[in-house]
């Protein structure tokens, strides 16, 4: 490290081995103490803390001055340093054996009154937010930023190591399509053109491999206009990736090794590679869901063959329309409240389920309590009862209708009680798996019209090329892979279509014109002329990746800047009007009164 003229040391350095030398250290006040007129502060800096004694005996002038640090205030401290008295150690501190005897005492900056403690947790998160360079201060906080720089320096090291180059990519550029909404801009030289922030780089990257650069890496940003989650960002970070002259299983394991290298930088931990990969339809028919969590067990049970000849009215019209009846045993449930059982309902409807209630049994005290129990003839108890492992204290949840309805009702409910029960909580597993075999298309009844699974540039598998020329679109499978870590999509990826008269093809079935597709994307079907190589690729969600690492459950704990669950960001207060003449510029009117800004109550 090259010398600093503001310290020899930082806060975390200095040991007994160091005791008889003078240093300097500079830092913040974390805490103040006034023992009996004798002033300790705790001096803190980025790297930790070191405790430094004002003796009046040593010099009265700066042990006097000292009685004025307050939390927070700038200082540079000189001092000798001395081993605390026995019985004053702190276990708790790296450098709590020993404290520095203050020689000179330099005031660099008074800081006010904080709105806020660092040394407690807030629940308060817009105050963090308006505040959140303060908010960066607090340990947890400094810690996980470190842990994204170190993962993300080892991602940059893998792929170059790898033979990946980093490319930038505009930030200004035209629509891609990703599934959420654009942020545009309007262009002032170009009067009502707007560019559109990237929703990712994914048209530059295939058009880097129709360059020739093979490889190609880039630590990207990219807007997405969409509702928020906590593991969702209007702006976020994805690790993008393409190459050339690759297929699925080259892929795979690269991004393997990546996260791998990721998870030593971050954790310190050995991923156990490969990782397992499961069809979606696996994944689906399973869990309930293309990223599952597999921490627990609770799979989805189907039941058909046992209600074959049911005299159940429901569970018989549905199998006689083509439906399928299918269940989740939720393991020592039946303590479940009403609350949360309506909470279940109510999520379930969100679902899909066209009932307004779940259907289930409860066994409790070696009763089992359900308005489906005596419905049931004693074949089908019998038969139930040993398929769904039903045993004391476990609730079965049972949904019949078409099969994309079941499997996502019974997969959204097997996650709530999992969530009610506590059990999405352990962050020591780490479930990798990959789910492989993805519907190319999916039909979209809001728009009435077949959308992109993953985006419209992905391949379909060369066996079902078939069914997209005769029009199935709905079995067509893509070559697209998702990696998912305990239920998390940690990044997606595919190989790519390279002619233009698939693109172009694949384009139609979107219901993207001739004309549409001339004006939108004639830069890539003509790229695709000019000699493109087969190519793939994959991002990865940095911040989600950094979340997991760090322990966190939400994005936000582990991006500096980020929005609030608005999409606001409440400490530049952003997004703000702007005033007439700018708007003039950009020959924009607005129409729009905007609402009085909100202030973040203390
Ligand atoms: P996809 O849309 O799956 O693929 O995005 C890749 C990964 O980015 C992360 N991610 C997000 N993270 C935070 N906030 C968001 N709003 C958000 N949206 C996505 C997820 C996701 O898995 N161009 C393709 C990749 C490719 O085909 O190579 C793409 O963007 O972790």
């Amino acid at each position: 490290m090259i010398p600093n003229f503001y310290r020899t040391h930082h806060c975390n350095a200095l040991r007994e081995e160091h005791i008889g030398q003078t240093v300097t250290l500079a830092g913040w006040v974390n805490s103040a103490r006034d023992h009996g007129g004798v002033i300790f502060i705790d001096l803190r800096d980025r790297e930790g803390m070191t405790q430094v004694v004002f003796r009046p005996e040593e010099d009265a002038e700066i042990a006097t001055r000292s009685h004025e640090l307050r939390d927070e205030d700038v200082v540079q401290i000189t001092g000798r340093i001395e081993k605390r008295l026995a019985g004053t150690e702190n276990k708790n501190l790296a450098t709590g054996t020993i404290e520095i005897v203050a020689v000179t005492l330099t005031m660099l900056n008074k800081a006010d009154v904080l709105p806020f403690h660092l040394d407690r947790e807030m629940s308060n998160e817009d105050l963090r937010m308006k505040y959140r360079y303060l908010d960066l201060r607090r340990e947890r906080m400094t810690r996980n930023i470190r842990t994204r720089h170190k993962i993300t320096t080892a991602a940059r090291n893998y792929l170059d190591t790898e033979g990946f180059i980093e490319v930038e990519t505009p930030i200004l550029s035209n629509p891609t399509p990703e599934g959420a909404r654009d942020f545009l801009v309007p262009a002032r030289m170009h009067p009502a053109h707007f560019y559109a922030l990237p929703q990712a780089p994914q048209q530059y990257k295939q058009l880097l491999m129709v360059a020739g650069l093979e490889r190609y890496f880039q630590i990207a940003r990219c807007f997405r206009d969409e509702d928020l989650r906590a593991d969702r960002q209007p702006e976020f970070t994805q690790i993008d990736i393409e190459a050339s002259f690759v297929k699925q299983d080259d892929i795979i394991p690269l991004v393997e090794g990546l996260l791998a290298s990721m998870f030593k930088a971050g954790q310190g931990v050995d991923i156990p590679l490969p990782m397992p990969r499961m069809t979606y339809q696996d994944a689906m028919d399973r869990y309930g869901s293309d990223k599952p969590d597999t921490r627990f067990g609770w799979e989805i049970t189907k039941l058909d063959d046992l209600f074959a000849n049911t005299g159940f009215k429901i569970f018989k019209n549905v199998l006689e329309g083509g439906g399928t009846v299918r269940g989740i045993n939720c393991k020592g449930f039946a303590t479940v409240t009403t609350g949360q059982m309506n909470r279940l309902n109510e999520l379930a409807v969100q679902a899909g389920l066209p009932v307004k209630a779940l259907a289930f049994i409860k066994l409790e005290n070696g009763e089992y309590k359900s308005p489906l129990w005596k419905v049931f003839s004693d074949d089908e108890k019998k038969a139930v009862t040993e398929r769904m492992d039903l045993q004391e204290g476990d609730v079965v949840f049972f949904v019949a209708g078409a099969w994309e309805m079941v499997t996502t009702v019974l997969g959204r409910t097997r996650l709530e009680v999992a969530s009610m029960m506590d059990l999405l909580k352990d962050n020591k597993a780490l479930n990798f798996l990959w789910v492989v075999d993805f519907p190319l298309l999916a039909f979209s009844a809001e728009d009435q019209s077949w959308v992109a699974v993953h985006h419209p540039f992905t391949r379909p598998k060369a066996e079902d090329v078939a069914l997209l020329d005769a029009g199935n679109y709905g079995k067509v499978r893509a070559e697209a892979y998702d990696v998912v870590l305990n239920g998390y999509e940690l990044g997606g990826g595919s190989i790519r279509i390279h002619e233009s008269d698939l693109q172009a093809k694949m384009f139609s079935v979107l219901g993207v014109t001739p004309e549409e597709q001339q004006i939108k994307f004639s830069h890539i079907l003509e790229a695709f002329k000019f000699g493109a190589p087969p190519h793939g690729g994959l991002a990865l969600g940095l911040d989600r990746i950094a979340m997991l690492v760090s322990g966190e459950t939400s994005i936000r704990e582990v991006i500096a800047f980020p929005k609030n669950n608005k999409a606001s960001d409440l400490m530049t207060d952003s997004p703000t009007n702007v005033d007439f003449k700018q708007l003039r510029e950009l020959y924009i009117q607005s129409t729009f009164k905007p609402k009085e800004k909100e202030e973040p109550k203390a």
